[in-house]
């Protein structure tokens, strides 16, 4: 009888559990891929106004680029300075070199870094072709140790709902690692590569704990692919096969999605 009753409760606390953790994150609904841009960079610019030496984790993909062009042109023509921000990128591909098109040294650099006034020396992006990747995990989670908490970390998502490159499958309890990049992962970004280019199989991450770790999460979500992602992150549970459902244990979590990306979400649930 104690048992059951021991067992009643803590079926119900868990349930609770898991409501609360759903009604904490936040939406903020943007009408297209233009707007979600201009909206991700304001909450970006609003903190470094208020805290120049802001660490920010920042994200690669297609999500973004728009996001990092604004942030550009603040710098540009409203003389926004980013001196003294710090950044942490959340992945980078094994095996590029870091001026290879397609890797994310390149891709940060190309689209925001050389165009405002970051100290180089507050840039940090893991190695993707270090000689010894075991060291280099080690190297990245020291650099995070020193800069944690990450003020603001912008995230894509992959629809199959990875964060980084933490694939499905991955544990939460993940620092720093090197990832096999799932098929599903591969084709999506085969996009960004030359028809004669395979994407690499291999990734460094930044894993799911050090994520978690940071003050606030703005998870952007652009397009009709990510749809069905957005409405798992919302509705679904929290699951390993699922990465970005981790968010769900954190208390800053905002998901700054378009109308293509809500489509699926508001078939069912009015937001
Ligand atoms: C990539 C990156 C992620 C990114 C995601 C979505 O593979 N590793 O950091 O958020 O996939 O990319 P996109 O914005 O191009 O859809």
């Amino acid at each position: 009888m104690v048992v059951f009753s021991i067992l009643g409760t803590f079926i119900v606390a868990k349930r609770y559990y898991a409501v609360k953790e759903r009604n904490k994150m936040k939406i903020i609904k943007a009408s297209d891929y233009e707007q979600l841009s201009e909206k991700a960079a304001k909450i970006t610019i609003e903190l470094v106004k208020e805290k120049p030496d802001a660490v920010l984790g920042l994200a690669t993909g297609g999500t973004p680029v728009l996001t990092y062009k604004l942030l550009v042109d603040y710098h540009r023509k409203l003389h926004m300075s980013f001196r003294d921000v710090k950044t942490i990128n959340l992945d980078e591909y094994i095996g590029l070199p870091e001026d290879h098109p397609q890797s994310y040294h390149y891709f940060m650099y190309n689209k925001l870094f050389n165009h405002i006034d970051i100290r180089p020396e507050n840039i940090h992006i893991p190695r993707g072709n270090a000689r010894n990747l075991a060291e280099e995990c080690i190297r990245y989670d020291e650099i995070l140790e020193i800069l944690h908490p990450i003020d603001l970390q912008l995230l894509g998502i992959g629809s199959n709902g990875h964060i980084g490159f933490n694939e499905p499958g991955t544990p939460f309890s993940k620092k720093t690692y090197i990832t096999k990049l799932s098929t599903s992962t591969r084709k999506a970004n085969e996009r960004f590569f030359q028809e004669e280019e395979t994407v690499p199989e291999y990734a460094i991450t930044m894993g799911i704990a050090s994520i978690l770790k940071s003050k606030k999460i703005l998870l952007l979500a652009s397009g009709k692919s990510k749809a069905e992602a957005v409405k798992q992150l919302v509705l679904g549970e929290m699951d390993e096969q699922f990465p970005a459902s981790a968010l769900k244990q954190h208390d800053n979590v905002t998901i700054l999605a378009d109308n293509q990306a809500l489509e699926e979400l508001q078939k069912v649930k009015r937001i």
